[in-house]
């Protein structure tokens, strides 16, 4: 595994650990009230984002180019600013709403991106 792919499937096993100290943390004080930060972390941050980085080490040439450089970029940097903001929010500091709000638009977005790279390669168009 090489370049993005590597880069994504990385950051997935960072996010998984993160994600599971949370969740020990999370059993061992009894408090569960980072439920959706621990819940988001391991569901984007290690399922997703190690599925991109399979895609991407399965079909190399969708890695090249912008787009894909654009999708890894903008699903890191939002990813990061709403696991911020979740955990804010559920430490109790609702002014952390926006940060949430426009992170998920990010991934959002990033999403689509993965979508137009993907879509003619599912399609079997390329
Ligand atoms: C060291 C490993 C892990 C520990 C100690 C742990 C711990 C926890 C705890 C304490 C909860 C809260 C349960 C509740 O309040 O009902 C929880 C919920 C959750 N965990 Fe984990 N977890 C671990 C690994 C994972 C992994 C690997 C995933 C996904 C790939 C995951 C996904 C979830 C999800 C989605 C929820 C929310 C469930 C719901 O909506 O009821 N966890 N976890
Ligand atoms: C833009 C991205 C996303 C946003 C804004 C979002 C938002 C939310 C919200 C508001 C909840 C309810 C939390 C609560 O009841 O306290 C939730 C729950 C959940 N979401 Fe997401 N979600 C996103 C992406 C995803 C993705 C990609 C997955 C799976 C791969 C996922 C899996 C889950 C699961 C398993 C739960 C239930 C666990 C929990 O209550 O914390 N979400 N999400």
């Amino acid at each position: 595994m090489t370049g993005l792919a590597a880069r994504f499937f990385g950051s997935a096993v960072v996010y998984a650990v993160l994600g599971m100290t949370l969740g020990l943390v999370m059993g061992i004080t009894k408090d569960h009230a980072q439920m959706p930060t621990h819940a988001h972390l391991l569901v984007i941050g290690w399922v997703s984002f190690a599925l991109f980085g399979l895609f991407y080490h399965q079909f190399p040439l969708a890695a090249e180019g912008w787009l894909a450089r654009a999708h890894f970029w903008l699903a890191q940097v939002s990813f990061a600013a709403l696991i911020v903001g979740l955990f804010l929010i559920f430490g109790g500091q609702s002014g952390a709403d926006p940060i949430a709000a426009v992170s998920s638009i990010g991934l959002l977005v990033s999403m689509i991106l993965f979508g137009a790279i993907a879509w003619p390669i599912v399609m079997g168009q390329r």
